[in-house]
């Protein structure tokens, strides 16, 4: 067999050509099989098909039909953000152009370890960030893989920008990777505070912040996971300011409402944050990963210098060469950020605010759907682009027999979140495609599947 092409170097776009030509048509193929928005039968027909077409995973002689089997196979089981009736997730179909930027970083594959891996990367990365960052209000940013990786850096440059310690204070609608860094940090268990209506009640912050010893980080979030809330953010910063604690906001759903004219005042006060969680691959139409975490305070970076020769010498460093390992807790690193410069430019901020408030809109279409159905509740008014809702009078047990029915048909992809001390059903609109058609049909869905659900 001769030496397979690679994917950059001279031969690199006349061997992707024809490849690129197969993957395409495999992603209509398999998704033509699928025909819904996931792959009819659940977990254990998805698992039969994959280990029917995969066969032997390391054969002793190669299949030059790989990729497109395999391309086929995971299109035809994926559950497609880019259906409009897979609406469950802060999982959102990505831009063809963002994919597109990310097909060339995985070709040319910079490595932002160091600048000898990564020269224009390093440099676009640092100029991106930064821009993204101020746009918020912050003066840089660090470039992760999604929310979970900002929480995690926020609490650890709380930490030591506190001496060693300090206790996490957030709601009990904050993400779950709050609680979960300040474990893995090693740092006191947090204090989580009620929030009866799905936001942080000031006053009950006032009283933690008061009876607790410092030091003290508060976690505010922009956009809650299960009803896409908005804690009430300029009363937080301020009651963060009077007791001289550290304010984080993680703002990984609703950080995208940045780019828009209409819904930017929704975020007032994300400005007092030390440090931001925004994921562009919620609300921002990136493939995964697109993560970023704002700083107020840029030179609290160097906590998270770290020498290793072989990547930034001293000697190297101070001969000009950006030392590039105090940006990330990584070592290799994709470049992440080309497809966020290339959406960010080809759109504009115009451009990105028309898709949120495309989304937002839509959503709030869908909520007015439910309430006029006598045959569903709705939990509320969407704030951004999240819709909990129910069949009327059903218990819990109804509630989540209905999304796995659906999920079960692969005719519609919808969440579950907890609220008011009952199940709901949850749809998240992150595709600026899905039309009022759409939203009917999925209610519709809904209904019929409560019909088919037996008591
Ligand atoms: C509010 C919030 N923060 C953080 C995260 C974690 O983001 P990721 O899954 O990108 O790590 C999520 C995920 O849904 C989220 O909703």
């Amino acid at each position: 067999m001769s030496t397979p092409p690679l994917a950059s170097g001279p031969g690199g776009p006349d061997a992707l050509r024809p490849l690129l030509a197969t993957v395409l048509d495999a992603l209509a193929a398999g998704r033509r099989e699928r025909g819904g928005p996931l792959p009819a039968g659940g977990p254990d027909a998805v698992a039969a098909r994959v280990a029917d077409a995969l066969g032997d995973v390391l054969p002793d002689t190669g299949d030059p039909d790989a990729l497109r089997a395999l391309v086929h196979l995971l299109a035809a089981g994926a559950a497609d953000p880019a259906d409009p009736l897979c609406a469950a997730h802060l999982h959102g179909p990505p831009l063809a152009v963002a994919a597109a930027a990310d097909l060339a970083a995985s070709a040319v594959n910079p490595s932002l370890d160091s600048w000898d891996q990564a020269p224009a990367a390093s440099a676009l990365e640092a100029a991106v960030a930064r821009t993204l960052a101020r746009t918020a209000g912050l003066a840089d940013a660090l470039v992760t893989t999604g929310g979970t990786e900002s929480n995690q850096l926020a609490l650890l440059l709380a930490r030591e920008a506190h001496g060693g310690t300090v206790r996490l204070v957030c709601g009990t609608n904050a993400h779950h990777s709050l609680p979960r860094a300040a474990w893995l940090l090693g740092l006191p268990d947090p204090v989580l505070v009620p929030t009866p209506h799905g936001t942080l009640d000031p006053a009950a912050l006032d009283a933690a912040l008061t009876a607790l010893p410092g030091p003290l980080l508060v976690a505010a979030t922009a956009g809650t996971t299960d009803a896409g809330l908005i804690d009430p953010l300029p009363e937080i910063a301020g009651l963060c300011t009077a007791h001289g604690a550290r304010l984080h906001i993680d703002a990984a759903y609703g950080g995208g409402l940045l780019f828009s004219d209409r819904h930017r005042d929704k975020l007032a006060g994300l400005e007092a944050a030390h440090t931001l969680t925004i994921d562009l691959h919620k609300l921002g139409w990136q493939p995964v990963a697109a993560g970023l975490l704002a700083l107020a305070r840029p030179h609290e970076r160097a906590t998270l210098h770290h020498r290793a020769d072989y990547l930034n010498a001293d000697d190297d460093t101070e001969a000009g060469l950006p030392d590039l390992l105090g940006r990330s807790l990584r070592t290799t690193r994709r470049p992440d950020i080309l497809k966020i410069a290339v959406t960010l430019k080809t759109l504009g901020r115009r451009g990105l605010g028309a898709l949120t408030d495309q989304v937002c809109a839509r959503a709030r279409e869908f909520a007015a759907l439910v309430a006029e159905h006598p045959g569903f509740e709705l939990y509320d008014r969407p704030v951004i682009s999240t819709v909990l809702f129910r069949p009327a009078g059903a218990d819990d047990h109804t509630v989540a027999a209905v999304r796995r029915r659906l999920l079960h048909d692969g005719r519609a992809v919808l969440g579950r979140a907890r609220a008011d001390g009952r199940l709901w059903l949850k749809a998240t609109v992150l595709n600026p495609h899905t039309r009022p058609d759409d939203l009917a049909q999925l209610l519709e869905l809904a209904e019929l599947a409560e019909g088919n659900t037996p008591a």
